[in-house]
Protein backbone atom coordinates (compact mmCIF):
# COMPACT_ATOMS: atom_id res chain seq x y z
CA UNK A 1 0.00 0.00 0.00
CA UNK A 2 0.99 3.34 -0.93
CA UNK A 3 0.17 6.50 1.40
CA UNK A 4 0.74 9.97 1.70
CA UNK A 5 0.16 11.97 4.99
CA UNK A 6 -0.34 15.59 4.89
CA UNK A 7 2.86 16.24 2.74
CA UNK A 8 4.05 20.09 2.45
CA UNK A 9 6.86 20.46 -0.09
CA UNK A 10 8.25 24.01 -1.08
CA UNK A 11 10.58 24.07 -4.24
CA UNK A 12 11.89 27.30 -5.36
CA UNK A 13 10.33 29.31 -2.94
CA UNK A 14 6.95 28.06 -3.70
CA UNK A 15 5.14 26.14 -1.49
CA UNK A 16 3.60 23.25 -3.99
CA UNK A 17 2.76 20.38 -2.23
CA UNK A 18 0.28 21.76 0.62
CA UNK A 19 -1.98 18.66 2.46
CA UNK A 20 -1.44 16.17 -0.19
CA UNK A 21 -3.10 13.35 1.36
CA UNK A 22 -4.07 9.48 -0.34
CA UNK A 23 -3.81 6.10 -0.17
CA UNK A 24 -3.32 3.26 -2.93
CA UNK A 25 -4.53 -0.29 -1.56
CA UNK A 26 -2.28 -2.79 -2.72
CA UNK A 27 -3.01 -4.33 -5.86
CA UNK A 28 -5.91 -1.25 -7.01
CA UNK A 29 -4.53 2.01 -9.54
CA UNK A 30 -4.76 5.25 -8.27
CA UNK A 31 -5.00 7.95 -10.90
CA UNK A 32 -4.17 11.59 -10.04
CA UNK A 33 -5.20 14.14 -11.95
CA UNK A 34 -4.30 17.96 -12.10
CA UNK A 35 -3.56 20.80 -14.16
CA UNK A 36 0.36 21.31 -15.56
CA UNK A 37 2.78 22.26 -13.23
CA UNK A 38 0.31 21.60 -10.30
CA UNK A 39 2.74 19.03 -8.57
CA UNK A 40 1.88 15.68 -10.22
CA UNK A 41 5.55 14.54 -11.32
CA UNK A 42 6.80 16.20 -7.83
CA UNK A 43 4.27 14.11 -5.87
CA UNK A 44 5.43 11.03 -7.90
CA UNK A 45 9.04 11.71 -7.04
CA UNK A 46 8.70 11.47 -3.30
CA UNK A 47 7.35 8.14 -3.63
CA UNK A 48 10.94 7.02 -4.90
CA UNK A 49 13.07 9.29 -2.51
CA UNK A 50 14.02 11.80 -5.23
CA UNK A 51 12.03 14.35 -3.20
CA UNK A 52 11.53 15.00 0.38
CA UNK A 53 8.63 16.29 2.29
CA UNK A 54 9.23 19.22 4.25
CA UNK A 55 6.63 17.68 6.54
CA UNK A 56 4.59 14.66 6.35
CA UNK A 57 4.95 10.99 5.68
CA UNK A 58 5.39 8.92 2.48
CA UNK A 59 4.84 5.39 3.12
CA UNK A 60 4.88 2.45 1.05
CA UNK A 61 4.09 -0.63 2.94
CA UNK A 62 4.01 1.46 5.87
CA UNK A 63 7.48 2.44 5.43
CA UNK A 64 8.64 6.28 5.74
CA UNK A 65 10.29 6.81 2.65
CA UNK A 66 12.10 10.29 3.55
CA UNK A 67 13.84 8.20 6.62
CA UNK A 68 15.33 5.55 4.62
CA UNK A 69 19.29 6.01 4.38
CA UNK A 70 20.80 4.75 0.60
CA UNK A 71 20.60 1.31 1.19
CA UNK A 72 17.08 0.77 2.08
CA UNK A 73 16.59 3.47 -1.06
CA UNK A 74 17.85 1.03 -3.06
CA UNK A 75 15.47 -2.00 -1.55
CA UNK A 76 12.69 0.14 -2.24
CA UNK A 77 13.67 1.16 -5.91
CA UNK A 78 13.76 -2.50 -6.85
CA UNK A 79 10.01 -3.14 -5.59
CA UNK A 80 9.17 0.22 -7.22
CA UNK A 81 9.21 0.15 -11.50
CA UNK A 82 8.52 3.83 -12.89
CA UNK A 83 7.57 4.66 -16.14
CA UNK A 84 8.51 8.50 -17.28
CA UNK A 85 7.17 11.03 -19.75
CA UNK A 86 7.82 9.32 -23.41
CA UNK A 87 9.41 6.33 -21.94
CA UNK A 88 12.68 7.86 -21.45
CA UNK A 89 14.87 5.33 -23.37
CA UNK A 90 18.37 5.46 -24.09
CA UNK A 91 18.87 6.02 -27.28
CA UNK A 92 21.93 4.71 -28.12
CA UNK A 93 20.89 0.91 -26.56
CA UNK A 94 18.67 -1.21 -28.53
CA UNK A 95 15.00 -1.98 -26.86
CA UNK A 96 16.06 -5.16 -24.69
CA UNK A 97 19.13 -3.49 -23.36
CA UNK A 98 17.22 -0.66 -22.35
CA UNK A 99 14.69 -3.17 -20.65
CA UNK A 100 17.54 -4.87 -19.15
CA UNK A 101 19.24 -2.09 -17.57
CA UNK A 102 17.17 -2.09 -14.34
CA UNK A 103 18.01 -5.60 -14.17
CA UNK A 104 21.84 -5.10 -14.28
CA UNK A 105 21.81 -2.54 -11.72
CA UNK A 106 19.49 -4.53 -9.14
CA UNK A 107 20.18 -8.09 -9.97
CA UNK A 108 22.54 -10.38 -10.17
CA UNK A 109 21.18 -12.59 -12.63
CA UNK A 110 23.58 -14.41 -15.19
CA UNK A 111 23.37 -12.78 -18.49
CA UNK A 112 21.07 -15.65 -20.37
CA UNK A 113 18.40 -15.50 -17.42
CA UNK A 114 18.51 -11.56 -17.67
CA UNK A 115 18.14 -11.83 -21.38
CA UNK A 116 15.07 -14.74 -21.24
CA UNK A 117 12.92 -12.28 -18.52
CA UNK A 118 13.53 -9.03 -21.08
CA UNK A 119 12.36 -11.10 -24.12
CA UNK A 120 9.06 -12.39 -21.41
CA UNK A 121 8.38 -8.95 -20.50
CA UNK A 122 8.76 -7.10 -24.39
CA UNK A 123 6.35 -10.49 -25.17
CA UNK A 124 3.95 -9.02 -22.60
CA UNK A 125 3.66 -5.77 -24.11
CA UNK A 126 3.43 -7.01 -27.32
CA UNK A 127 6.97 -6.11 -28.53
CA UNK A 128 9.44 -8.87 -28.55
CA UNK A 129 9.72 -8.62 -32.19
CA UNK A 130 11.07 -5.13 -31.55
CA UNK A 131 13.46 -6.43 -29.34
CA UNK A 132 17.33 -5.15 -31.10
CA UNK A 133 15.71 -2.12 -32.75
CA UNK A 134 17.46 1.28 -31.60
CA UNK A 135 14.83 3.98 -29.84
CA UNK A 136 15.07 6.09 -33.20
CA UNK A 137 13.74 3.37 -35.44
CA UNK A 138 10.82 2.93 -33.76
CA UNK A 139 7.43 4.93 -32.90
CA UNK A 140 5.96 6.61 -29.85
CA UNK A 141 3.87 4.23 -28.55
CA UNK A 142 6.48 1.68 -29.42
CA UNK A 143 8.83 3.63 -27.06
CA UNK A 144 6.18 3.92 -24.46
CA UNK A 145 5.66 0.18 -24.29
CA UNK A 146 9.36 -0.73 -24.18
CA UNK A 147 9.11 2.31 -21.03
CA UNK A 148 6.40 0.03 -19.54
CA UNK A 149 8.76 -3.10 -20.13
CA UNK A 150 11.78 -1.13 -18.42
CA UNK A 151 9.66 -0.48 -15.85
CA UNK A 152 8.36 -3.83 -15.17
CA UNK A 153 11.02 -6.05 -16.09
CA UNK A 154 12.25 -6.51 -12.54
CA UNK A 155 8.77 -7.80 -11.63
CA UNK A 156 8.09 -4.96 -9.07
CA UNK A 157 4.99 -4.63 -6.68
CA UNK A 158 4.41 -1.28 -7.89
CA UNK A 159 4.57 0.93 -10.97
CA UNK A 160 4.41 4.78 -11.39
CA UNK A 161 3.17 5.63 -15.04
CA UNK A 162 3.96 9.25 -15.48
CA UNK A 163 1.49 10.56 -17.92
CA UNK A 164 1.72 7.09 -20.01
CA UNK A 165 0.01 8.50 -23.29
CA UNK A 166 1.32 11.86 -23.52
CA UNK A 167 1.60 12.29 -27.26
CA UNK A 168 -0.07 9.07 -28.27
CA UNK A 169 -3.15 8.54 -31.02
CA UNK A 170 -6.64 7.15 -28.88
CA UNK A 171 -5.70 3.77 -30.67
CA UNK A 172 -2.04 3.42 -29.23
CA UNK A 173 -3.22 5.03 -26.12
CA UNK A 174 -5.80 3.11 -25.94
CA UNK A 175 -3.61 -0.67 -25.86
CA UNK A 176 -1.59 1.14 -23.64
CA UNK A 177 -4.56 1.89 -21.22
CA UNK A 178 -5.18 -1.72 -21.19
CA UNK A 179 -1.59 -2.46 -20.29
CA UNK A 180 -2.07 -1.07 -17.35
CA UNK A 181 -4.75 -2.85 -16.79
CA UNK A 182 -2.93 -6.08 -17.30
CA UNK A 183 0.24 -5.36 -15.11
CA UNK A 184 -2.70 -4.66 -11.86
CA UNK A 185 -4.05 -7.93 -12.69
CA UNK A 186 -1.36 -10.35 -13.78
CA UNK A 187 1.26 -9.36 -11.72
CA UNK A 188 -0.83 -7.52 -8.73
CA UNK A 189 0.76 -4.16 -9.35
CA UNK A 190 -0.44 -1.36 -7.28
CA UNK A 191 -0.44 2.01 -9.69
CA UNK A 192 -0.17 5.56 -9.38
CA UNK A 193 -1.08 6.75 -12.94
CA UNK A 194 -0.66 10.63 -13.48
CA UNK A 195 -2.90 11.92 -16.86
CA UNK A 196 -4.88 14.34 -18.66
CA UNK A 197 -6.85 11.83 -20.90
CA UNK A 198 -10.04 11.00 -19.53
CA UNK A 199 -9.97 7.60 -21.49
CA UNK A 200 -6.79 6.58 -19.32
CA UNK A 201 -8.37 7.61 -16.02
CA UNK A 202 -11.79 5.45 -17.27
CA UNK A 203 -9.82 2.78 -18.05
CA UNK A 204 -7.85 2.14 -15.25
CA UNK A 205 -8.44 3.65 -12.26
CA UNK A 206 -9.89 1.81 -9.12
CA UNK A 207 -10.17 5.68 -7.95
CA UNK A 208 -9.60 8.97 -9.31
CA UNK A 209 -7.81 12.40 -7.49
CA UNK A 210 -7.84 15.83 -8.46
CA UNK A 211 -5.34 17.71 -7.37
CA UNK A 212 -5.81 21.56 -6.69
CA UNK A 213 -4.44 24.24 -4.06
CA UNK A 214 -1.49 21.28 -3.67
CA UNK A 215 -3.51 18.50 -2.15
CA UNK A 216 -6.76 16.24 -3.66
CA UNK A 217 -9.48 18.43 -3.37
CA UNK A 218 -11.85 15.55 -5.40
CA UNK A 219 -12.18 11.80 -5.19
CA UNK A 220 -13.57 8.83 -5.80
CA UNK A 221 -14.21 5.67 -7.65
CA UNK A 222 -14.88 5.91 -11.58
CA UNK A 223 -18.39 5.94 -11.35
CA UNK A 224 -18.82 8.85 -8.32
CA UNK A 225 -16.05 10.72 -10.70
CA UNK A 226 -18.38 10.36 -13.74
CA UNK A 227 -21.43 11.25 -11.97
CA UNK A 228 -20.05 14.23 -10.13
CA UNK A 229 -21.20 17.73 -10.42
CA UNK A 230 -17.86 19.82 -9.07
CA UNK A 231 -16.81 21.98 -11.61
CA UNK A 232 -13.02 21.03 -10.99
CA UNK A 233 -14.06 17.32 -11.68
CA UNK A 234 -16.24 18.11 -15.00
CA UNK A 235 -12.72 20.28 -15.96
CA UNK A 236 -10.87 16.99 -16.06
CA UNK A 237 -13.79 14.07 -16.77
CA UNK A 238 -16.37 15.84 -18.41
CA UNK A 239 -18.14 15.69 -21.53
CA UNK A 240 -16.55 16.33 -24.94
CA UNK A 241 -13.99 13.66 -26.22
CA UNK A 242 -10.52 12.55 -24.95
N1 LIG B 1 13.42 20.67 -8.48
C1 LIG B 1 12.58 21.73 -8.59
N2 LIG B 1 12.98 22.97 -8.22
C2 LIG B 1 12.15 24.02 -8.30
N3 LIG B 1 10.89 23.94 -8.75
C3 LIG B 1 10.45 22.73 -9.15
C4 LIG B 1 11.26 21.57 -9.10
N4 LIG B 1 10.55 20.52 -9.56
C5 LIG B 1 9.33 21.01 -9.88
N5 LIG B 1 9.27 22.33 -9.65
C6 LIG B 1 8.08 23.19 -9.85
O1 LIG B 1 7.01 22.60 -9.15
C7 LIG B 1 5.79 22.76 -9.87
C8 LIG B 1 5.13 21.42 -10.09
O2 LIG B 1 5.90 20.68 -11.00
P1 LIG B 1 5.44 19.25 -11.55
O3 LIG B 1 5.12 18.36 -10.42
O4 LIG B 1 6.50 18.82 -12.49
O5 LIG B 1 4.10 19.63 -12.33
P2 LIG B 1 3.09 18.61 -13.09
O6 LIG B 1 1.83 18.61 -12.28
O7 LIG B 1 2.85 19.24 -14.43
O8 LIG B 1 3.75 17.29 -13.18
C9 LIG B 1 6.15 23.48 -11.16
O9 LIG B 1 5.89 24.83 -11.00
C10 LIG B 1 7.64 23.23 -11.28
O10 LIG B 1 8.25 24.28 -11.99
MG1 LIG C 1 4.57 16.22 -14.77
Amino acid sequence: MIELRDVHKTLGGRPILKGMSFQVPTGTTYVLMGRSGIGKSVTLKHLVGILKPDRGEVLVDGVNVPSLDSEGLKDLRRKMGYLFQNGALINWLTVAQNVSLPLEEHSRLPRAEIRERVMRTLHLVGMDHAADLFPSKISGGMRLRAGLARAIVTEPRYVLYDEPNAGLDPIIADQIHRLIVEVRDRLGVTGLVVTHSRACAFTVANRIGVIDEGRIAEEGTVPEMRASTSPLVRAFLGGGSD
